[in-house]
Parts: C-alpha cells; structure tokens; sequence
C-alpha cells in the first residue's frame, strides 16, 4: 500500500467512498509519475487535525517557514515585532501563493467529478487564475480562464506580462472579458463553464480566488493549525495575525482555524477589494460554512470579522502612493517583495496600524505574505524610479 492509499484509509468513514474512488483515480492516472515524491510530501501533513477527514491533494512543499522581520521591526520603532510567514514560497508550481492551499482541498473533488477542465475567473493580473493553470498542468487537466478587465492600469503591456503570460505558457486557455470588478459568481465564468460543456469536456468550476466553494476555506484553517504548531516550537503565541483580504476564504478559513484557540478577532483583515461591506460578508459565509464542515463546534458571528478598511484606495488593483511606499520599504529593508494589488495594501495597513499604536507594546504580529509578485510586472510604470 503507497503512503496515499494509507493516509486515505485513515480518514473518516463518511468519507471513504469517495476517497477510495479518489485514491484510485490517484495512483491509476494523475499520480502515476509522481506518486512516491507526492507520498513523501503527503506524510509530513498529520498536523492538520480539524481537516483530517477531508481529502487533500498535495500542491504545496509542506509548512511555510516564519520568518522574523528584523529591520522592519526596528524601523517601525521597536515597540512591536514583525514576523512573515512566507505563503509566498510554499511551492515550486509557478511561483505558489495562498490559492495552492486552497486547492488542496478542492482538487480531490474535481478529480473526483471525473472533469477534464478546470474553469475559473480573476482579474486580467489574477494570481488565483496563475495558480488554477499551474495546477491543471500538473494535474493533467485542461484549463478555460476569464480573465475580466478588474483594473484601470497604466502599463501598456498589462495583459501580456507576469501572472497571464505564466498562464498562457503554461497552455491555459486564457480569454479576456470586458466586465469590471466584482468579487461574487460572474456570468463570463457560467458562460465559460456553458462552452466547455458545449465542446464536449467535463469543466469543474472554480470561483475567483477559490472562495465561494463548499471546500473554499478549508485550506486556511490548516494555516491556523500550521501556526500552532510552529509557535509551540518557538515558545510564544502571536498576538496578531494580519492578511490581505479580497476574495475572503483566506481570512474566513483563518478565522475558523483560530477561532479553536479563542483568536477569531486577533486576525485583522486589511480589505484591499475597495467593496468591503460584500468582502466582509463573504468572509463570515465562508467562515460560517467552513466552521460547520470541520464541526467547530462555535457559532461565528459578523463581529469576528475583522476588516479594516482604511487601504484599498485608489481603487482596487491600483496602488496608493502609500502603498507603493510600503513596497518599497519592504523590498529594501528586507528583500520581501509585496505587490500592489494584495499584499503591498496589507503591509502598508500593517505599517500605518503600527505607527498610530493599534498593537500594543511588546505586541508580536504575523504578517501573512500570500504571494503575488509576478503581478509586478504590470506595474512598471508605478516603479520607473523604485
Ligand atoms: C497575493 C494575494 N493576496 C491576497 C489575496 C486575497 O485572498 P482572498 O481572495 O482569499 O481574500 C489574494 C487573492 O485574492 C492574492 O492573490
């Protein structure tokens, strides 16, 4: 028995029918190649607890490591410390990033629905669409992208670099829509799905940024356990936990899995989708609907979530010049590279928070990096100085 078809005996009885069709589907077709480098990443995950009985294909290397900003901390006056866990290099397909967690557990039931496309929708710089190519190519899938005009953006080549040339390099099927930005189900991505099915394939439909999906918040309440574990090495609790919130079930997942400890509240949300009344009320659907799938056993309510609002100006997708200035502090202080759609908008909260004394002294605050550099390239005109 391979280290897969043991972890899959090990699961929930509830779930072992569809697991064993799962896991025959792995080792006769997808995992072939890949099986024994798959089992030995698989085996190092018995941490997750609360998720032990869903199904989880693995995507990323394993624990992201925590990483203390030093200089950052000083910088900001020495009064809290600033620690990153690095989401951004959890793994070697296309550069990583949150979604791959996400992912995880979601791809087990596209393989499961017997599709052959995954189909799915972001913004024209959409990190999420990168990742769902990056796993329909290393899954052996097709994959159908909509990519939607989210932004109002300066560069002239801003539809042929970074994220949509990794996409179309990695054989994704990439077309681009007129509509602007919003972050709830789309009609390009139903029509998407409609013309897939009209050609003759099996789509599995994956919303923008993963969230609105029965599995969608899963992924981030391994992150919560993930951090348990490693402040147990490191001998302290973070009091704060930071993170860039748009689609929401990377907070909402985040809230469940701290939630377990008391420390719904203690994640600060910094909203950088410009809509944040309809982010914070998907983040708490998600968070709800996750809680009830890992059987939480505690009822999430609207002041759980936490989502500052202060930082997603312009508009999304475009940087303030606060925002571009935190990027710069980031890279030069640490080589930490943050991008202006995401997580340059976090750290720019994180660094305004901290000046106007919103952690208290002695306070030790996560900083979670949940990728999206290769959008920078888009935005060469904002950084033709630095
Ligand atoms: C780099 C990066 N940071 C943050 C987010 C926000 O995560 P979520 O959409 O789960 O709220 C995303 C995706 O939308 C992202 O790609």
């Amino acid at each position: 028995m391979t280290s897969i078809a043991k972890g899959i005996a090990r699961i929930g009885p509830q779930y072992r029918k569809i697991n064993r069709n799962i896991g025959a589907i792995f080792e006769s077709t997808f995992l072939q190649r890949d099986a024994s480098v798959f089992a030995d990443i698989n085996a190092n995950r018995d941490d997750l607890t609360m998720l032990e009985k869903f199904a989880r294909y693995p995507l990323t290397f394993g624990p992201t490591p925590i990483e203390k900003l030093e200089r950052l901390s000083k910088h900001l006056g020495g009064n809290v410390e600033v620690y990153a866990k690095r989401e951004d290099c959890n793994s070697g397909l296309a550069y990583g990033g949150n979604k791959l967690r996400k992912l995880e557990y979601i791809i087990p039931d596209a393989i499961a629905s017997n599709a052959d496309t995954l189909v799915s929708i972001g913004g024209v710089q959409s990190n999420h669409t990168r990742m769902i190519a990056a796993v329909a190519a290393k899954i052996g899938m097709k994959c159908r992208l909509v990519q939607e005009a989210w932004v109002p953006h300066e560069d002239a080549v801003y539809d042929r670099v970074g994220n949509i040339m990794l996409s179309r390099i990695m054989g994704a099927d990439v077309r681009l829509v007129d509509d602007g930005f919003d972050i709830g189900i789309r009609k390009s991505w139903e029509e998407a799905i409609e013309e897939v099915k009209a050609a003759g394939g099996k789509p599995y439909a994956i919303p923008a940024g993963a969230s609105v999906h029965k599995y969608g918040g899963l992924g981030y309440v391994g992150f919560a356990e993930e951090v348990r574990k490693q402040e147990a090495e490191l001998g302290f609790k973070f009091d704060y936990i930071v993170v860039c919130t748009v689609t929401g079930s990377t907070h909402a997942g985040m809230l469940v899995g701290f939630a377990a400890d008391g420390r719904a509240r203690k994640v600060i949300g910094i909203d950088a989708s410009f809509t944040p009344a309809q982010t914070k009320a998907q983040v708490l659907s998600i968070a709800q609907n996750t809680a009830k799938l890992v059987e939480l056993g505690k009822d999430l309510v609207a002041d759980d979530v936490v989502l500052i609002e202060d930082y997603a100006y312009p508009a999304y997708g475009v940087p303030s010049e606060e925002t571009k200035e935190a990027i710069r502090l980031t890279a030069r202080l640490e080589a930490m590279i943050t991008d202006p759609v995401y997580e340059g908008k976090s750290m720019q909260g994180l660094i305004d928070l901290t000046q106007k004394g919103y952690f208290e002294k002695g306070a030790k605050i996560l900083y979670a990096h949940l990728g999206g550099a290769p959008a920078l390239n888009g935005y060469g005109y904002a950084f033709r100085n630095g």
